[in-house]
């Protein structure tokens, strides 16, 4: 792991789209006292690849926020999504798994002291295989990333939101049932999908809109970086995967409409209902079959 050149504080910068930033005020016309309202920001973790761009490209077009907080660990991928986007883009070069990088986004966070109007939670990955094709390192970090940065994340953002705040985590179809050859990610969605649902229960009554996205495949990263295992081969092919562009639709509109779960497609919906009435040894038994197509 690059360490020193990776935390958030070394390599944060912000670009600004200076064809779309605010007018200035002239100097005169602003009385001196008047104090300064906080900057309105997206924070988009995994903002590098796959759903969590695709969020920060949505949102951008949205035009409801000053500023897009880009977090991932690959730097050169944010400054490249942050060239193409008209809202201006702080790059958050950030490996949530490190306690280090968390620490330095919370600093970050009270030192600027933002509002922050969107949380997305996209950073997260599986891996294919049974209990011993894939590493223990591997585990460790999908636990450390998908649940424990996710809630990280999520707690030092909750002090800057308020009223009119979104917060989306994304959780995933397989948090619906356990999944064998894709246990701990399922388990760790089943985390999330729990831990969202509890949390909107806990913010009622304050006005922030949380949601978790359950969506079943998405043409991503995520099958290539699934497939780096000792179990490439437990699951088959990735039947039905979604465009990403309209699972992101479906999660802002599902969000906007204060949604708790937004599952995205007649799929994810139908295994949401499986998930709740067929009992797990039937569904195990089904996924068994479906993983070897
Ligand atoms: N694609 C699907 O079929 C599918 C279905 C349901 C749910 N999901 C969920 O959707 C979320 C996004 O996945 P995706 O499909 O968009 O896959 P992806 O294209 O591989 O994107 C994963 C993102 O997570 C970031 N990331 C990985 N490790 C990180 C770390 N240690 N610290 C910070 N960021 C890290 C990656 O950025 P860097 O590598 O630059 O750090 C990347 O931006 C995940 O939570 C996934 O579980 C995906």
């Amino acid at each position: 792991m690059e360490t020193s050149t990776q935390t958030a504080t070394k390599t944060d910068t912000v670009q600004s789209a200076s064809t779309r930033t605010a007018p200035q005020a002239a100097p005169q016309a602003m009385p001196q006292t008047a104090p300064q309202a906080a900057k309105r920001i997206a924070f988009i973790t995994g903002a590098s690849s796959g759903i969590g761009k695709e969020f920060a490209i949505q949102i951008d077009r949205m035009q409801v926020v000053d500023e897009l907080w880009l977090c991932a660990r690959n730097a050169d991928a944010l400054e490249a999504l942050a060239a193409k986007l008209d809202t201006p883009v702080r790059v958050v070069c950030a490996d949530l798994t490190d306690r280090d990088d968390i620490e330095a986004i919370r600093e970050k966070l009270v030192s600027l002291n933002p509002q922050v109007t969107y949380l997305v939670n996209a950073a997260g990955f599986g891996k294919f295989g049974d209990w011993q094709s894939i590493s223990s390192n591997d585990v460790d970090a999908m636990i450390d990333l998908n649940c424990k940065a996710l809630v990280d994340v999520t707690q030092m953002c909750l002090p800057f939101m308020g009223r009119g705040g979104h917060i989306i985590e994304v959780a995933s179809a397989a948090a619906f049932a356990p999944l064998p050859h894709l246990n701990v990610y399922a388990a760790s969605k089943a985390f999330v999908l729990h831990y969202s649902r509890g949390l909107r229960f806990e913010l009622r009554g304050r006005g922030i809109a949380l949601t978790a996205l359950c969506p079943t495949w998405v043409k991503t990263n995520f099958e290539q970086v699934a497939r780096q295992s000792g179990g490439a081969g437990d699951v088959g092919h990735l039947l039905g995967e979604q465009s990403v562009e309209s699972v992101v639709r479906a999660a802002l509109f599902g969000n906007k409409m204060h949604a708790a779960v937004v599952c995205a497609s007649p799929q994810s919906f139908l295994l949401r209902l499986v998930g709740k009435v067929v009992p797990n040894c039937i569904t195990m038994a089904g996924w068994d079959i479906l993983r070897h197509i």
